[in-house]
């Protein structure tokens, strides 16, 4: 088991790309713990790790708030004792013009997709620096709109560009304890671009400028995650994956 005695926490677990790292991770023997908004869903996605004889803890929280992330930080230290692997995925998406997008509906998606990666990393990193014996990884999930900017995304598209470059700064920093590195997706199938999608237009207009002619999958994603998350990545730190299906040579 590549993940056995390791801790992991995934946010935004609880549908997507992150219920599909979490159920990866688990699968290879890690503890995940499964952070979300929504005890629900993130018991349902605790229910299919335990079928299939994983070790999940589910701890419904909102990251974006600092109180809340000193006590999950709190949580894992009298929990595990340790952390091994954290994977910021949690994120929000929302399309408005410039013309009309408000400074709360701008901030909104700043703060989830943004401060969350900033502020979770900074309380949780505390933990992963202490007993500096084992390979530690973290991962934040940004997105092809943080290369290739977007109309009608630019609160979106400035969120993500920032989450590659501050992973960068934190991979600086936190060497050589953990390494940081950054996923940036290109169109997944999950209950974000869900709506987008049932548009049969605006699915032939993606499928058609992606090279490899599809929409990608939520374990294509956290197939790489996994990776990065691993010790096969253990001269991997800085570095932003493109899972883009080939949108950008396109
Ligand atoms: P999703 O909507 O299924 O997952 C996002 C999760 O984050 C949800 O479970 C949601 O409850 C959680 N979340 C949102 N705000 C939160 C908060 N304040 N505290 C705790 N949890 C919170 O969508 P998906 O696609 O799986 O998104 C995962 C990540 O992948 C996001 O960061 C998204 O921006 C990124 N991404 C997705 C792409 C796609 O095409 N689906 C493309 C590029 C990036």
């Amino acid at each position: 088991m590549r993940f056995g005695n390791k801790v992991a926490v995934i946010t935004g677990a609880g549908s997507g790309i992150g219920a599909a790292v979490a159920k990866r991770l688990a699968k290879e023997g890690a503890k995940v713990v499964l952070v979300g908004r929504t005890k629900q869903k993130l018991d349902r996605v605790s229910n299919e790790i335990v079928k299939e004889n994983g070790l999940s803890y589910v701890y419904p929280t909102d990251v974006t708030d600092d109180q809340a992330v000193n006590q999950l930080k709190d949580y894992i230290q009298s929990e595990f004792g340790q952390l091994d692997i954290l994977v910021n995925n949690a994120g929000s998406s929302g399309k408005s013009s410039i013309r009309d997008l408000t400074s709360e509906e701008w901030q909104r998606v700043q703060d989830v997709n943004l401060k969350s990666v900033f502020l979770v990393s900074k309380t949780l990193s505390e933990l992963m620096l202490e007993g500096l014996k084992r390979d530690r990884s973290i991962v934040n999930v940004a997105s092809l709109s943080g290369h290739k900017a977007g109309a009608r995304i630019p609160h979106y598209s400035a969120s993500k560009a920032a989450v590659i470059n501050f992973s960068k700064a934190l991979a600086a920093e936190l060497a050589p304890h953990v390494r940081v590195n950054s996923v940036s997706p290109g169109f997944i199938e999950t209950p974000l671009t869900e709506a987008g999608l049932q548009n049969e237009r605006f699915q032939s207009a993606i499928e058609q400028h992606t090279a490899l002619g599809r929409v990608g999958k939520p374990d294509e994603i956290a197939n790489i995650i996994t990776f990065l998350s691993s010790s096969e990545a253990s001269y991997m730190t800085g570095s932003d994956v493109l899972a883009d299906g080939g949108w950008l040579i396109t």
